[in-house]
């Protein structure tokens, strides 16, 4: 499929009823729509979206941020835009923020069963460090944890 162009900015409190559709969509044990907005009024937090030519939402991203180390504890994209790309560049810009930040690492979970997410988090140098068994509910999974180092910066 096409690759989707998208513009990523900063998640606004206005986004969060259509970014809470999107998450209930995606995810049995959903985060309600609290959980974003207490994620937006705090520091630690950056919570990005992907929007498309109209403006309309396709995707967002939470990064976390603890001291040097950064975690994707949220990515999703619509249903309707799955295998467009969109997922890609939420990632891509994730990890140039971390990077920019001077985040050594940054880690993420994912279901074992999460073939497609599983592939992208690979195709952008995440690595497995660990499982937590029976770490997800509807359906009880394990979690793989992955982590990807900083690149090491060239020279100037
Ligand atoms: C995981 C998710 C965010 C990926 O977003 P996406 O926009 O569909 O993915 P992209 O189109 O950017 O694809 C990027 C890469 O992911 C992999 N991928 C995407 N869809 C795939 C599929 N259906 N099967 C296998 N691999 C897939 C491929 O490696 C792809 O690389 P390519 O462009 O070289 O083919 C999306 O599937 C999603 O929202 N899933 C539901 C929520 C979720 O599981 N979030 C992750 C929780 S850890």
């Amino acid at each position: 499929m096409a690759r989707l162009p998208v513009t990523i900015r900063d998640m606004h409190l206005g986004d969060v009823e259509a970014v809470a559709e999107i998450e209930a969509e995606a995810f049995a044990d959903a985060w309600p729509p609290s959980a974003f907005l207490d994620l937006l009024s705090h520091g630690y937090a950056r919570l990005r979206v992907a929007c498309e030519g109209s403006g309309e939402i396709a995707g967002y991203c939470v990064l976390l941020r603890a001291a040097d180390e950064g975690e994707i504890a949220n990515i999703c994209t619509t249903l309707a835009r799955r295998g467009c790309g969109v997922g890609a560049q939420l990632l891509d810009d994730a990890l140039h923020l971390a990077d920019t930040a001077d985040v050594a690492a940054v880690y993420l979970e994912v279901r074992t069963s999460n073939g497609p997410a599983r592939d992208l988090y690979g195709s952008r140098g995440f690595e497995l460090v660990g499982r937590r068994r029976q770490y997800y509910q509807h359906p009880t999974e394990d979690a793989l944890v992955l982590r990807r180092v900083r690149p090491v910066r060239s020279p100037a």
